[in-house]
């Protein structure tokens, strides 16, 4: 299951011609090295598929592993960093891709070659990202199975999310949720539920023309009407003709688990949560 991320479409149009602004501007400095670079702003990778990421680990391991080594662990002499947890300068995608086209000023990060195209930068960084998502690369403090007792037990995710076709449908099911979220979104996911809902998990409060008040998740709406599902997974549809009132709620109605479970009970659901993915192939 990919998170969505509403407020990326738009975005990802915007990198588009920022791309084409960029590759013309990269033509230029070619001849005028002291044209600015145009940087990318934070609106998403568009080159983010698995075969970018194999496309971007090739370059890497041809242009940038010997500094950085062939795992990206980093390499203490030359001081270039290991590239497969947080990184120091570069939290997202869009200051990663700017790291690697202007380099580090006064480093040996040296800017890629002015030739090297936008999606070649780009790919290089949906593998760095594919490295933060590696579970082999990342070390947690929590224990998997520890979590995996609390989210079918006392934490009662299960009530709301389904894993593997187990649980219920108050949530997204969670069956691959560690393949496209760091540590840091499962834990910012529960205690910050409200920072990122997707549409699909909003509220609405609707009274109809027989003047009950009913409340549930919006699962369709458009000119004519809107349709609800609520807690029971009872669905409702609504003429908008004939409805009297209507409320639009966009918090999660997932509760924060801030201050409810423990710091450690936290760590242990994000190490299961990371732990949700397709079988990795071994390469
Ligand atoms: C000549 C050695 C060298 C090469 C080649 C090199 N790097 Fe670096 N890289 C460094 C050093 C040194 C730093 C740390 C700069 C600093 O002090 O901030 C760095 C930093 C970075 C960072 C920022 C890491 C952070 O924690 O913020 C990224 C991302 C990165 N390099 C990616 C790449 C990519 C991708 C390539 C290949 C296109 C590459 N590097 C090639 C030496 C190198
Ligand atoms: C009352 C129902 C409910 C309960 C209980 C609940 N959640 Fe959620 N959860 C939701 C809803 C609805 C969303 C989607 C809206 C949002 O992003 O907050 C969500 C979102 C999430 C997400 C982000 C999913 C994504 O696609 O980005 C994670 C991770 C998550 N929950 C984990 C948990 C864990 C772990 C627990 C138990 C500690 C839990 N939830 C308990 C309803 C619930």
């Amino acid at each position: 299951m990919r998170r969505t991320h509403p407020l990326r479409s738009p975005g990802r149009r915007l990198i588009r011609s920022l791309t084409a602004v960029a590759a013309t501007a990269g033509l230029l400095a070619a001849g005028l090295a002291t044209l600015p670079q145009v940087a990318a702003e934070d609106a998403g990778n568009l080159y983010n598929t698995d075969v970018d990421i194999r496309m971007g680990q090739r370059y890497f391991e041809r242009q940038c592993s010997r500094c950085h080594g062939f795992d990206a662990k980093g390499n203490d002499e030359v001081g270039a960093p290991d590239l497969t947890g947080s990184l120091r300068n570069a939290s997202t995608d869009a200051s990663i891709f700017n790291v690697i086209r202007e380099g580090v000023s006064g480093t040996a990060m040296l800017p890629v070659a002015a030739d090297v195209p936008d999606p070649t930068v780009w790919q290089l960084v949906a593998f760095i990202n594919s490295l933060r998502y590696d579970p082999n690369s990342v070390t947690l403090e929590g224990d998997a199975d520890s979590g995996l007792a609390l989210f079918n037990g006392r934490a009662e995710c299960n009530s709301c999310h389904m894993v593997d076709g187990r649980g219920g449908r108050l949530g997204p099911d969670l069956s691959r949720i560690g393949e496209d979220n760091t540590p840091e979104d499962l834990m910012l996911a529960m205690t910050n539920p409200h920072e990122q809902v997707a549409p699909r998990w909003w509220t609405l409060r609707v009274t109809g023309s027989d003047g009950i008040e009913r409340e549930g998740f919006r699962m369709g709406e458009d000119s004519f009407g809107v349709r609800i599902m609520d807690v029971d997974e009872n669905l409702w549809s609504f003429r908008k003709s004939e409805i009297e009132s209507y409320e639009r709620i966009e918090d999660s109605t997932m509760p924060s688990y801030e201050g409810r479970l423990s710091d450690d009970e936290l760590d242990d659901l994000v190490a299961y949560l990371f732990s949700l993915r397709r079988e990795v192939q071994p390469q």
